[in-house]
C-alpha cells in the first residue's frame, strides 16, 4: 500500500499541524480541501517552513484520497457525513482511514466544550458505517492541540489509538510517533473513539478556563505499552 498520506481539511489548524509535523519527518503528504488552490496554498506554506525537500502537494478532497494510502479526516463535525459520502468512491481499497473528528456542539451554534450526542456512538464509528468495506477506521489524534502542532516546539500528549484492526491501530501509532514529544498507546476497539471525542471537550474548557494548551499523559503501563 502507498505510505502517501491524504490529510483531509490540511487547510485548517489541525490537519495543517499534522502534515507540518509529518513532513518535517520525511512523510509524503497530499493536503486535502474542498478547492484544490486553497491545498495547493497550505502546501507551500508547509514547504516554506520544512525546506524545499518536503514532499508535499496539494489538491481537492476526492483526488488527494485516490493518491493515498492513508487518509486522515480534519474537518468539523458538520462537514463529517457528506464528505465522507463524497470521497467514498475515491477511497482506495485497503486504505486506513484516521479520523481526528470531534463532534463539538460548537457546530451547531453551542458551547465548543460539549459534544453532539451522534447516533452510532461517535464521529469515527460514523466514518467506520460511511467508509466503503474493506477501509481500516483508526480514532486518533483528537486530543492533540493544533496550537501545540503549529509551533515548533514538543507536543507534550499521548495519542490515544482505537481501531477494530490491529495492524491499522499500530501503523496509526508509529505515525503518531513521528510527533516529537507524542506518546502512541493502543486505546483498543474503536467503541473506545466515543471517550477521545469527550476528552478534547474536557481539554478545550480546560483551555477555555486555565489559559493553555491542555493534553493528556496516560502513567502506569508497563514500558512496553508507550512503544508502538
Ligand atoms: N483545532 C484543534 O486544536 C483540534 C484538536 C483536536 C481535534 N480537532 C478536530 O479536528 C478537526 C479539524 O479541526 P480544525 O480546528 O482544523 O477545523 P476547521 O479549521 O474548522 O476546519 C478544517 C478544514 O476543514 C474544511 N471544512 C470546513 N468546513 C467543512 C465542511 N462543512 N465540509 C468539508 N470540509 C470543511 C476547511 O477546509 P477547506 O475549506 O479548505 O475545504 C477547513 O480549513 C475538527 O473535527 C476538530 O474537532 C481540532
Amino acid at each position: 500500500m502507498s505510505r502517501t498520506i491524504a490529510v483531509l481539511g490540511g487547510t485548517g489548524p489541525e490537519g495543517f499541524g499534522l502534515a507540518l509535523r509529518w513532513a518535517r519527518a520525511g512523510e509524503t503528504i497530499i493536503i486535502g480541501s474542498r478547492n484544490a488552490e486553497r491545498a495547493q496554498d497550505a502546501a507551500e506554506k508547509i514547504k516554506l517552513k520544512v525546506g524545499s525537500h518536503a514532499q508535499v502537494s496539494g489538491d481537492e478532497n476526492s483526488a488527494a484520497c485516490a493518491a493515498a494510502g492513508l487518509v486522515v479526516l480534519t474537518i468539523p463535525f458538520e462537514g463529517h457525513a457528506s464528505l465522507l459520502k463524497q470521497i467514498k468512491p475515491a477511497i482506495r481499497a485497503g486504505s486506513i482511514v484516521v479520523d481526528t473528528t470531534v463532534p463539538l456542539a460548537s457546530s451547531v451554534g453551542g458551547r465548543a466544550s460539549r459534544t453532539l450526542g451522534v447516533w452510532q456512538g461517535s464521529a469515527a464509528q460514523e466514518t467506520a458505517e460511511l467508509a466503503p468495506k474493506g477501509t481500516s477506521v483508526v480514532a486518533a489524534f483528537q486530543n492533540l492541540s493544533a496550537d501545540l502542532l503549529n509551533g515548533d516546539g514538543s507536543v507534550e500528549c499521548d495519542a490515544l489509538v482505537c481501531s477494530d484492526d490491529p495492524d491499522a491501530s499500530k501503523a496509526v501509532r508509529l505515525l503518531a510517533t513521528k510527533i516529537p514529544g507524542v506518546r502512541a498507546i493502543d486505546g483498543g476497539k474503536l467503541e473506545n473513539a466515543r471517550i477521545l471525542e469527550q476528552i478534547t471537550a474536557l481539554l478545550i474548557g480546560l483551555n477555555i478556563r486555565h489559559k493553555g494548551h491542555s493534553g493528556i499523559r496516560i502513567t502506569g503501563l508497563p514500558a512496553a505499552s508507550y512503544q508502538p
